[in-house]
């Protein structure tokens, strides 16, 4: 088994520190990679969109931001590229360079603790930049974002790509009643074998453009196992704030603007539906424009 060659970075080195009000927001959901591996195995439309772009851009040397356990890295490393993989998570690196000793492709892997915003890596050393799964939507104020998108450009070699999908925000999703619990789920714990019930709410500011979204994990109820949406169990047996900053359509094309970025594809899902009202997702590519940054 090969094993990754790790970059170890100070996270935040180089970048503002995350408000303390929002650490539990960036964290909570990416210290069990058991568990969000569990929770996110369905999704596979955006792995394989990835894995085209690599293969449709000729891609040699990928960084990408917000790398997690890795789901989307196997793939990238399953074409010949070569990955730098950037995550202020210790526990999601870890997890990532287990599966890619796993599957023999440690050697074409670097990882980096580090924040997306500091990348310890060479100006224009890649050709593709990716920033899989709503990664961005961590980065909380429009400096945070404008940075995220400065260093994407700084890494990429002309003409090279930054690609990413975000949430579509939904006004309608976004003020559901605070206190009702949806998407109640019961599962099985991958990792303790313990039955719990998943369920979430959230509270929007619009003045952050911060959803605030509460995830529970309940002992079952009685009967069917279900809890009840108004009159859930008072104590959970753990609950993880999910902080996520909408970004809107056109925050995305001025972002992208002011860091010398050509918009290729801003489509509505992972197989180029058009970007239209009901889509989950934003699906971006970039080109680095020649020339010198605005
Ligand atoms: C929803 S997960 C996506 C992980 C992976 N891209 C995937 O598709 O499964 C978001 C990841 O971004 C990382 N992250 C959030 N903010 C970050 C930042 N400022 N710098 C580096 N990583 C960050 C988190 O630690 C987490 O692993």
């Amino acid at each position: 088994m090969t094993r990754a060659r790790p970059t170890v970075t100070k996270p935040d080195a180089a970048a503002p520190p995350i408000p303390e009000d929002l650490v539990a927001g960036t964290e909570d959901l990416y210290r069990d990679p058991v568990l969000y591996d569990f929770e996110f195995r369905d999704r596979t439309a955006d792995v394989a969109f990835y894995r085209r772009l690599t293969e449709e851009t000729g891609a040699g040397r990928i960084a990408e931001l917000g790398a997690g356990s890795g789901r989307v890295t196997e793939a990238l490393l399953a074409t010949s590229a070569h990955v730098l993989a950037v995550d202020r998570m210790p526990p999601m690196l870890a997890a990532l360079e287990a599966r890619a000793a796993a599957k023999g492709v440690a050697d074409r892997l670097r990882t980096a603790h580090a924040d997306l915003r500091a990348v310890p890596a060479p100006d224009a050393s890649f050709d593709l930049v990716v920033s899989p799964f709503n990664v961005l939507m961590h980065l909380y104020t429009h400096r945070d974002l404008r940075d995220g998108f400065a260093e994407a450009h700084r890494l990429l070699a002309p003409g090279g790509r930054f690609a990413f999908d975000v949430e579509l925000p939904d006004p309608e999703w976004l003020s559901w009643d605070p206190d009702v619990r949806h998407s109640i789920t019961p599962f099985v714990h991958p990792a303790t074998g313990e039955r719990l019930v998943y369920s979430t709410n959230h509270t929007y500011d619009p003045a952050t453009q911060i959803c605030h979204i509460r995830i529970y994990y309940d002992r079952p109820g009685r009967g069917h196992g279900l809890i009840h949406p108004h009159r859930p169990p008072r104590r959970p047996v753990a609950v993880f704030h999910l902080a996520h900053r909408m970004i809107h359509p056109e925050e995305i094309r001025l972002l992208a603007e002011i860091t010398g970025f050509a918009i290729e594809r801003h489509d509505g899902g992972f197989d180029g539906e058009p970007l239209a009202s009901g889509c989950a997702s934003q699906v971006v590519v970039c080109r680095k424009a020649g020339g010198r940054r605005p």
